[in-house]
């Protein structure tokens, strides 16, 4: 070993040795930023010698490029779903059964806190973390290998030096996001104009959905493991012992996990636990209640997706009474009117609570709800509570019932509900309430595709009152560009350039700029198709005329029609069309006609990138889409296929090669 590998091991093993520490010891011995420095040594000798770089180094978390879709995997054995124990007396029942079944007097349990986010496998080959999958059904889930390695407190390697790596660990555990680092999260997404996350529970699931693992290293993912898949190389007989190994290997677990004897003592942590949620610093839903030994477990066996080795002990829910002060609608970002309770103040579940959501009219409907009724609402980790029932009795005199308007509350256009929607929406392209949300995707990859106009950009120019508008994009010059924020000259430039090029565009991408609802990338094609990229056509087509279209039903058309019926939506088009946007007429593609078949691609493929391949399916008519159905028509598979590919020989469909579509498309 050279000097420079020496040095490079040595440094590796010292951050993987505070890791350990922080996450797993919960005892670390060097600040945050002497931390960093460590981590940027190592970056730094490793981009001056890249042969240094090892697959597990803490510097390769964020590997991979973007996916176009997640692979699907079997999980070896399937994740099973715990039963409930909804108070106390089901606790005790639980024991009660388990006792009996096994003949014994008491039993030994295992309490663990129920961590509120979102099970995870974790697959180790001889100490080397290999590939991860969400629970999906429990049976199969989908392939988040990539962004489970940015996880910080997961390791890549497992530590060796008390005990040697099995040569197959499949670990089960909760990847969730914690109370203060979601408050913070939510914060800095609402200063980017982002839409926040309701609870951090969704922000951990929405965070593990990323294609790109860029991103999800961004979100602060934390992990605690708690039960064993497969092992191969070393057998247990107590679940406490594989929990204490866990650790050895550098794999957190929660640390309130306890030895319970009896039903006295699994009822006493149950209580424990649930006086203490609120002070934790992540979310619980309950404790779970699992037999310790794991000959007991086999002996008890599983009922169809639980085992009856172990149960979830419910917390009661967190519920207050108080006062509807009014009852207000608000616009989001994507347009939805929702009406909000605006509450006297009330502590519930360890914050106190001003607002609640009600949903949507029907919501409204359906609990009575008026301005000045008492009512009862739960908290369940959520930013806003929701108003569980109105106690009608209480009722003062004089309430009103209340309807949402039927104007936009911020813009004053028209509200519309599509007949089988819940939520009434604002379709006006430049409600204020909107525009951020409405520019972001205008300017986004499959729409005009801006380069350089980024949210921050996009926050500035509305905020300072200079983009009301989508089509006003267009008029922006690079003397007030260059004076923004972050941005300079050279910048300016470019992003001026960037939005003179995305003039020239197709009628498809313009369409689905617009963000009308239901009309997506690929319904923007298909009606490109039918309107010969003629936009006025489209713009005073009728629903008859739409839904004669394959793909088109009424509801849509009625959105679209709408869509046009309001003037200012056309006048943004005709401003677009005026600074000199134009839509180049459809190319029509030659050869097949893909019209109602579905592709999946998967594999590495090496003849077309994955979105020349979707461009190549799309202009013929067709649909690619990322999971292997019955409704599949063709799977084109490159090198590496793996899930994918099985599942459609499986079910019979049609697997091409990538030459063997590139000759079908000739045809
Ligand atoms: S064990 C049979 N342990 O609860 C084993 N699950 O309803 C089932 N969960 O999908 C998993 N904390 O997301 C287990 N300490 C814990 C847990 C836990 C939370 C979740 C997990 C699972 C669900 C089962």
């Amino acid at each position: 070993m050279s000097d420079l590998s020496r040095q490079a091991a040595d440094l590796r093993r010292q951050i993987n040795d505070h890791n350990y520490r922080y996450y797993v010891l919960d005892d670390p011995i060097i600040s945050d930023g002497e931390y960093d420095q460590l981590l940027r040594q190592l970056e730094n000798l490793e981009t001056a010698h890249p042969e240094l770089i090892t697959p597990d180094s803490p510097t390769q978390r964020v590997g991979s490029a973007p996916l176009s879709a997640f692979d699907s995997v079997t999980h070896r054995l399937p994740l099973l779903s715990l039963a409930n124990a909804m108070d106390e007396a089901g606790l005790a029942a639980f024991d009660e059964r388990t006792c009996k079944s096994l003949a014994v007097e008491t039993v030994e349990y295992i309490g663990e806190p129920k961590l509120d986010g979102l099970a995870v496998e974790l697959v180790y080959e001889n100490g080397l973390f290999v590939s991860g999958s969400t629970r999906g059904d429990g049976v199969t889930g989908e392939d988040i290998t990539a962004n489970l390695r940015t996880i910080a407190s997961l390791p890549l390697t497992l530590r060796a030096d008390e005990i040697d790596a099995p040569v197959l660990l499949e670990v089960r555990g909760e990847v969730f996001i914690r109370k203060d680092d979601f408050e913070k999260l939510n914060r800095r997404r609402s200063r980017d104009g982002e839409a926040i996350f309701a609870n951090p529970r969704n922000a951990a699931a929405g965070s593990l959905r990323q294609l790109d693992p860029k991103i999800t290293a961004r979100r602060p993912l934390s992990l605690y493991c708690y039960q064993a898949g497969t092992i191969n190389g070393l057998d247990y007989r107590f679940h406490w012992d594989f929990l204490q190994d866990l650790k050895c290997w550098g794999l957190p677990v929660n640390p309130l996990i306890e030895r319970l004897s009896g039903s006295g003592a699994v009822i006493d942590y149950h209580r424990r636990l649930e006086a203490q949620r609120n002070d934790l610093p992540y979310e619980i839903d309950g404790s779970v209640i699992k037999v310790n030994s794991l000959a007991a477990r086999e002996q008890l066996g599983i009922r169809s997706r639980s085992p009856r080795w172990a149960i979830a002990g419910k917390f009661k829910a967190q519920q207050a009474t108080t006062v509807v002060l009014e009852i207000t609608a608000s616009v989001g970002r994507t347009g939805a009117v929702t009406p909000v309770a605006k509450l006297e103040p009330v502590f519930v579940g360890g914050v106190t609570v001003a607002n609640a959501t009600l949903h949507n009219q029907d919501e409204i409907d359906r609990l009575g709800v008026r301005a000045g009724d008492m009512v009862l609402i739960e908290r369940a980790g959520d930013v806003i509570p929701k108003v569980v029932k109105a106690i009608i009795e209480k009722r003062p005199a004089g309430t009103v019932t209340y309807r949402l308007p039927a104007e936009c509350p911020v813009c004053g256009h028209a509200v519309y509900r599509p007949p089988d929607e819940a939520v009434a929406r604002c379709q006006n392209l430049a409600c204020p309430a909107q525009i951020k949300g409405r520019i972001e995707h205008f300017v986004s990859k499959g729409a005009l595709d801006i380069d350089g106009f980024g949210t921050k950009l996009v926050e500035q120019l509305v905020e300072i009152g200079r983009l009301t508008s989508v089509d006003q994009i267009f008029g922006l010059e690079e003397d007030e560009l260059a004076d923004l924020e972050r941005m300079g000259e050279k910048s300016a430039a470019k992003l001026v350039a960037a939005i003179e090029k995305a003039k020239s565009t197709s009628f498809a991408r313009f369409v689905f700029a617009l963000g009308i609802r239901n009309v997506g990338e690929h319904l923007s094609r298909v009606l490109e198709k039918h309107f010969a990229g003629d936009i006025h056509r489209y713009m005073d087509t009728t629903a008859e005329e739409l839904i004669e279209i394959n793909e088109v039903g009424p509801i849509v058309a009625e959105g679209v029609v709408r869509f046009w019926a309001d003037t200012a939506n056309r006048q943004v088009v005709e401003a677009c069309l005026s600074a000199g946007v134009k839509l180049a007429a459809p190319v029509a593609a030659t050869g097949a006609d893909f019209s109602g078949k579905t592709f999946v691609f998967t594999g590495s493929l090496e003849k077309f990138t994955r979105s020349e391949a979707k461009e190549m399916v799309s202009s013929r008519g067709g649909r690619a889409s990322g999971s292997v159905s019955a409704k599949t028509d063709f799977v084109v598979a490159g090198p590496g296929a793996g899930s994918k590919l099985k599942k459609a020989e499986e079910l019979g469909i049609t697997v091409l090669s990538e030459e063997k579509f590139l000759s079908l498309i000739e045809e």
